[in-house]
Formats: C-alpha cells, sequence, structure tokens
C-alpha cells in the first residue's frame, strides 16, 4: 500500500481461518482467568470505550489515579496475567525482527460501537522494539499519522488475521481505531473485534 510510514509492515491475510481461531480459542481461555475490564482515562476517569486485559509478565494498565503504566498483575484480580501463548510468540519471532520476546500482549476487545483515539505508545522503556498488531473479528478502520499528533494520517481497513508491525520509524507514529464494521467477519459470534499487541517493555 502507498504512503504508508516508514518502518510500518501491513500484513493483510498474514492469519489463515484455522489459526485466527486457535488464537480466539487462546484469548478465551485467558479471559476466563484475566477478566476483561474498562480502563479508565489518567485524570478525568473517564472509561476507555474498549475493555482489555494482558497476558505476559507485564500488562498495560490505566486508571484515574496512577495513570498509563505496565504491572505485573491484574488490576480487578491482583493476580498475575496469564501466559503469552506460543503461537504469539512465535509470531513475533517471525515478524518482529527482534532479538528478545515480548514481555506483554494487551488484549483489546471492541464492540462494534467502540474506537480508540488517536494515541502513541510509549509507555515502554523500549522503543527498539517494534509493537506487534493482530486484528481478529470484525473489520476496522485504522489510522496512523507521524510523529506529531497534527501530522497528515491515512487510514485503512484491518481485517481479520491481518497483522501490522509498528517497527523502526514508525514505532511511536501516532495511530488509532475510528470505527469497527458491524457484520464483516464470523470469527466472533456475537460480533465486534479483538485486537492484540505484543510488545517489548523494558530494555533487557
Ligand atoms: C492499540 O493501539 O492499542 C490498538 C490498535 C488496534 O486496535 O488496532
Ligand atoms: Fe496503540
Amino acid at each position: 500500500m502507498a504512503d504508508l510510514p516508514e518502518g510500518l509492515k501491513y500484513l493483510p491475510g498474514y492469519l489463515d481461518r484455522p489459526a485466527q481461531e486457535g488464537l480466539v480459542d487462546l484469548v478465551r481461555h485467558a479471559v476466563a482467568d484475566a477478566p476483561l475490564y474498562v480502563p479508565v482515562m489518567p485524570g478525568t476517569g473517564k472509561p476507555m470505550s474498549v475493555q482489555m486485559t494482558n497476558l505476559g509478565p507485564l500488562g498495560w494498565v490505566t486508571d484515574k489515579e496512577r495513570g498509563y503504566r505496565y504491572q505485573a498483575t491484574h488490576p480487578v484480580t491482583g493476580k498475575p496475567w496469564p501466559a503469552i501463548p506460543e503461537a504469539l510468540l512465535s509470531l513475533w519471532d517471525t515478524v518482529s525482527n527482534y532479538p528478545e520476546p515480548p514481555q506483554a500482549c494487551l488484549v483489546n476487545f471492541y464492540a462494534d460501537d467502540a474506537r480508540m483515539g488517536l494515541h502513541q505508545d510509549k509507555d515502554e522503556k523500549n522503543f527498539a522494539a517494534p509493537v506487534v498488531s493482530i486484528s481478529l473479528g470484525n473489520t476496522c478502520l485504522f489510522r496512523v499519522g507521524g510523529l506529531n499528533r497534527k501530522d497528515p494520517t491515512r487510514s485503512f481497513r484491518l481485517a481479520s488475521g491481518d497483522v501490522v508491525v509498528l517497527g523502526g520509524a514508525s514505532r511511536l507514529c501516532f495511530h488509532g481505531v475510528d470505527r469497527i464494521y458491524p457484520d464483516t467477519s464470523t470469527l466472533l459470534k456475537n460480533g465486534g473485534r479483538i485486537n492484540l499487541t505484543l510488545r517489548r517493555v523494558t530494555l533487557l
């Protein structure tokens, strides 16, 4: 695709249907142990429209008082996050071009009316490792810009099985999800979209 930021890899249809079904199964099991919860914005306490949980030694969380951060435990259950499944570790090995494994897999669940505003992924200490994003379920309209909020953006659709790698010069590009297109996938019985993002948090 033309005009994508340098360093952004867009891999449409990277996962076939059986691989997508396998990942949904793994996410379902993980969510039974580490339930989805509604994160809130720092300061205002305004709820986000996505629901979240994490896998891995570290998970990305946000709340009113303490803001955006990584922590080893689920904010509601207080338990460690479930492990990142082997299938995701091996996907990271294949697409990340980074020698160390991911430490966090953020699970975002979008109901068909959810969205995510334009933001940078910058709560990690490690910007040398890419962010690897996997889309499952209904198609979304994904927007990506530059390193400044006001830079021009371009939008494209991410369908179930698509993978995006924000690496190199694109690692800190602003991005967001403008909308979900209902009834565009049969993967999730009750609709919506799951996005998994794999990240390296620490340098070593
Ligand atoms: C995110 O930026 O955390 C999610 C992006 C997506 O849902 O595709
Ligand atoms: Fe992000």
